[in-house]
């Protein structure tokens, strides 16, 4: 498999797509939702639409590996949220780093973000160490914020500021 990844506007036709990579069981438990339907995922990406969040479909040789995006942008204080799925296949082979370093230098080389945050479980292991690799830093642990397969987890907020990134 080639390490060379495209990030391409995310467009109706990748719906199929993330319908299934959101009822995969692992996507189940580290995102958090109950499984969803071909219309609710519609609905879900709408409402992000809806919200101005900037979606991108990730694509390895023309295929849809996985999607990312900028959410809860603001122009104001020069924030955004990022989120990230890869499809089960792609995971675990360094995907998620190329990935997010892309979604990334849009955040902050074309909106002229200052800070790209986000949330994980922290039962969510792979997910932290792609984190802490990028550079994103800890800010606050939200206790027992999750509740996933009967026992409690804490949700980790992680920053990362424009000046820090790629120190
Ligand atoms: C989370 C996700 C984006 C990570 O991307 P990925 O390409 O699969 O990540 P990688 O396999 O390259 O792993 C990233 C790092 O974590 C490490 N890692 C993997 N599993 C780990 C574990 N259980 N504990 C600690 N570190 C782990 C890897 O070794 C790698 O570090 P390295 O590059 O220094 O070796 C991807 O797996 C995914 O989409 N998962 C499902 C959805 C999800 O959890 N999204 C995030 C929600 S916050």
């Amino acid at each position: 498999m080639s390490k060379q990844l495209n990030l391409r506007a995310f467009e109706e036709f990748d719906i199929e797509k993330l319908h299934s990579w959101f009822n995969d069981t692992e996507t189940l438990s580290m995102i958090g939702r109950t499984p969803m339907t071909y219309e609710e995922t519609k609905q879900h990406v709408s409402k992000l639409r809806n919200e101005k969040t900037i979606i991108m479909c990730i694509e390895n040789q023309e295929k849809q590996i996985g999607w990312t995006h900028l959410s809860n942008i603001s122009h104001e204080h020069g924030r955004a949220e990022i989120g990230v799925l890869l499809a089960p296949e792609y995971r675990g082979k360094g995907y998620g780093e190329i990935a997010m370093e892309s979604m990334i230098e849009l955040g902050f080389n074309q909106l002229r973000l200052n800070k790209i945050f986000l949330t994980t479980r922290g039962i969510n292991e792979r997910a932290i160490a792609l984190y802490k690799k990028i550079g994103f830093k800890v800010e606050g642990n939200l206790r027992e914020h999750c509740f996933i397969n009967g026992k409690y987890y804490d949700t980790i907020f992680m920053g990362l500021l424009f000046n820090e990134w790629k120190k």
